[in-house]
């Protein structure tokens, strides 16, 4: 399993993934936006082939993870959780005192992935989610992060 930074040349493999997860799927613009503000964006390849992608605008307060997908016929092999957990690592390196992430109240799948790493509810954002008819609700959930990596690599007297 490869990681490596989302660029320009992911575009074509996100929006596959985006536009068939979401009723109302972020447009090729947004993913270049999250590109242009230079968003902690890691693809995951496994032999050569694109599996997926996450995006998180990282910060010493709060880390937002904003995106996260993995191809549909890759789902449920654990790629979601390990691309998860290197982000939970970069926002825990950075320094942020927590994450914090919104998920649409009917997609169990991905409320399930961030419930088995950690993040818990902290509160409902109404009709957050465009639908074909009407809006629905997202959770927040949010995640607490130890802050001993940031002192083990930039806090250190040596
Ligand atoms: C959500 C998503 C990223 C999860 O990735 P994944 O690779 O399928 O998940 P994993 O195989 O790593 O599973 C990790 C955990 O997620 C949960 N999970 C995975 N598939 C599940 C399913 N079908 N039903 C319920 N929980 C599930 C489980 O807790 C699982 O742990 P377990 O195997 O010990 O039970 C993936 O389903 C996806 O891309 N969905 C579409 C896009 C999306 O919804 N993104 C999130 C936006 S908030």
């Amino acid at each position: 399993m490869d990681y490596s930074y989302l660029d320009q040349s992911h575009l074509d493999s996100i929006l596959e993934i985006e536009n068939e997860s979401n009723p109302f799927p972020w447009t090729e613009g947004n993913f270049k936006d999250c590109l242009d503000k230079g968003y902690y964006s890691l693809a995951l390849e496994d032999k050569n082939k694109f599996i997926g992608f996450a995006i998180m605008a990282i910060s010493t307060d709060e880390s937002h993870l904003l995106n996260i997908g993995i191809n549909k016929n890759e789902r449920g092999m654990g790629y979601g959780e390990k691309l998860l957990k290197k982000m939970i690592i970069a926002a825990e390196v950075m320094g942020s005192k927590k994450i914090i992430l919104e998920v649409r109240l009917s997609n169990k799948t991905a409320y399930q992935l961030y419930k088995k790493l950690g993040f818990e509810e902290i509160g409902i954002r109404k009709k957050y989610y465009r639908l074909p008819e009407g809006r629905e609700d997202a959770f927040v959930l949010s995640k607490s992060l130890k802050r001993d990596l940031i002192s083990k690599f930039f806090f250190s007297s040596d």
